[in-house]
């Protein structure tokens, strides 16, 4: 893995260094989680944590918010041990977790805000101000006396985003906010993470839908199986695909490539498996590319469709965490 410029420590806003998590389940079941991830997240970056799932995203960003403890290593917050000095840490991030939590059942969406800004020593009447600013920010105000139960998915969203920065954190952690989210709220969503990133946060998202990093992200960090396998800028990771792609449609995928040459071939060109299509780094010009289409020809793989087209980031995260590799 290629690495970046060092990042100086005034300029930094989280940094793992050798984060380590191994959960002991029943009957002694090890799983690493995380396995020695060193990352550095610059002050007002937008960064995206990006993985299959299980790949440990959850897991590193709960240790910054305080609900997971390393088994080694250690995350720091502006130079600040997010386990030793977790209570200065708790004031500077804001969380939107992945699993819904705003079961309060006897507090209404107002309530919700102004009960969460207790947590954080903001006094009652500077809780309600805020609270008020956000309901209207987040268009939630003709909802504040609502119930939970009572609001859609797009407003819960909404007010479990509001309900992360009630303390107006310095760093949001945003754990795949637009998860099932359609088309208007997504947009939605990325608006406010937008505005609250040029507002100067430090923004940290996790997402599965790549063109939303690839929008939104100056830099992601591509994790698999706890382990970091690359980060950058996203245009950069996906120039290390070599920006051209031809993308083959192929019948019978993945038994069409049963040959051991094919396998062979394929391996060699970086070739791989994405929503059941062949994609070859290169152009049509590409003599690795035309190989393996007249090896494909000579075994009798039917080839329904070929498409030549740029490499988007979609290509390095399927090349680097499910490719023919591995
Ligand atoms: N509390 C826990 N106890 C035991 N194992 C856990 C626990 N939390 C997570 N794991 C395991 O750790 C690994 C990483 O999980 P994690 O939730 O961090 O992944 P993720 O990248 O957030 O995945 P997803 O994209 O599905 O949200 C998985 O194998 C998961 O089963
Ligand atoms: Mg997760």
């Amino acid at each position: 893995m290629r690495t970046e410029e060092p990042i100086r420590a005034s300029e930094r806003a989280i940094a793992f260094e050798g984060l380590r998590k191994t959960y002991v389940g029943p009957k002694g079941r090890r799983v690493e989680a995380v396995r020695g991830l060193t990352l550095t997240i610059r002050r007002g970056e937008f960064f995206g944590l990006l993985g299959p799932n299980g790949a440990g995203k959850t897991t590193t960003i709960g240790v910054i918010a305080g609900l997971v403890k390393p088994t080694g290593g250690r995350a720091l917050v502006f130079g600040m041990d997010a386990v030793r000095d977790y209570r200065r840490v708790h004031k500077l991030v804001g969380v939107m977790p992945q699993e819904e939590a705003l079961d309060s059942w006897f507090l209404n969406v107002r309530e919700i805000l102004i009960y969460n800004a207790g947590y954080f020593g903001i006094p009652p009447r500077e809780a309600r101000r805020r609270a008020d600013a956000l309901l209207r920010r987040f268009d939630l105000w003709d909802k504040r006396k609502s119930q939970v139960n009572e609001l859609s998915g797009g407003m819960k969203r909404r007010l479990m985003l509001a309900k992360a920065l009630i303390h107006d954190p310095e760093i949001l952690i945003l754990d795949e906010p637009t998860a099932g989210a359609d088309v208007a709220l997504r947009r939605q969503l990325w608006t406010l993470m937008r505005e609250l990133n040029a507002q100067g946060k430090t923004v940290l998202l996790t997402t599965h839908y790549l063109e939303e990093a690839e929008e939104l992200c100056g830099r992601v960090a591509i994790l698999d199986r706890g382990e970091l396998v690359a980060v950058g800028p996203p245009e950069e990771l996906t120039k290390r695909v070599g920006g051209d792609v031809v993308e083959l449609e192929l019948d019978a995928l993945p038994s069409a490539l049963g040959s051991d040459k094919l396998k062979a071939l394929a391996a060699k060109s970086g070739a791989a498996l994405q929503d059941g299509r062949l994609v070859l780094p290169g152009t049509l010009e590409d003599p690795k590319v035309l190989e393996i289409l007249s090896e494909l020809a000579r075994s009798g793989v039917k080839i329904r469709a070929i498409h030549a087209r740029r490499s988007r980031l979609e290509d390095v995260f399927v090349e680097l965490t499910k490719g023919l590799k591995s």
